[in-house]
């Protein structure tokens, strides 16, 4: 049986002291359930303060950097995140591939020096609308990940944690129809079988994002293949991460 992991993307949004205000208010109202994973992936600048307060949360950092340490301005290196407990980093954000024209290489590098440090990487993927549109989105998310996969064994492959978020359905309340989803988390799944083999591809995590809200959160993880969620807005309201959550 595989966790679900729900991951709440707070992107650039609040500010220090009101993301402790948020995690202290959302631990006081949960408790941990060992089936399900909860995380909020917050600016660099909270990290810090995000895990003193946080028990059942996990925090997240949205992005880090693959050199352990050098001359690299404005960049966030994985000793750093380690030293203050984070475990998950998301990487390849959409947001971080168009805005910031991070490529397959750099995102692949990225996973591989988080699995060797023994961070979980939380990757990204995901087709744009003109994508979608003609038809290509087996393609193009196999695509990425055979990229963005390069060189990663096996046994540090089962630790990976997939978001397949369409770039059309990023902050726009078209939702991907839950059997949609679930068709390309399939694709992707049998995708990781055919890279390493059935029984690792049965143990990887794989969320949909893309217009989660707690209205339809339930639809979507009763997909065979989807364990979880990666939300941006509707993460970033106390009452609705905490539907999420429900
Ligand atoms: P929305 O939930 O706001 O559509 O954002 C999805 C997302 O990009 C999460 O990483």
């Amino acid at each position: 049986m595989r966790k679900q992991i729900i991951v709440g993307n707070w992107k650039m949004f609040k500010t220090n002291k009101i993301g402790v205000r948020f995690i202290e208010n959302i631990e006081a109202k949960i408790k941990g359930n060992p089936n399900l994973i909860v995380g909020i992936a917050a600016p660099s600048i909270m990290l810090s303060d995000l895990t003193k307060v946080a028990k059942n949360i996990k925090i997240a950092a949205q992005n880090c950097y693959f050199k352990e340490e050098g001359a690299y301005t404005g960049e966030i290196s994985i000793p750093m995140l380690k030293e203050i407990g984070i475990e998950y980093v998301v990487i390849g954000h959409s947001e971080r591939r168009d805005i910031f024209k991070e490529d397959d290489e750099l995102i692949n590098n990225k996973v591989k020096a988080l699995l060797e440090a023994n961070l979980v990487p939380i990757l990204c993927c995901g087709e744009s609308l003109e994508i979608y549109e003609n038809g290509k989105t087996m393609e193009h998310v196999k695509n990425q990940l055979t990229k963005n996969l390069n060189g990663i064994s096996a046994n540090h492959v089962k630790k990976v944690v997939i978001a397949y978020e369409p770039i059309w359905a990023i902050g726009t309340g078209k939702v991907a129809t839950p059997q949609i989803a679930q068709d390309v988390i399939k694709a992707i799944r049998d995708h990781l079988a055919s890279m390493y083999d059935q029984n690792i591809a049965n143990e990887v995590l794989i969320q949909y994002g893309g217009s989660v809200k707690p209205e339809n959160i339930k639809e979507i993880l009763s997909q065979p293949d989807i364990d979880g969620a990666l939300v941006g807005g509707a993460s970033l309201i106390e009452d609705s991460y905490l539907g999420l959550i429900e």
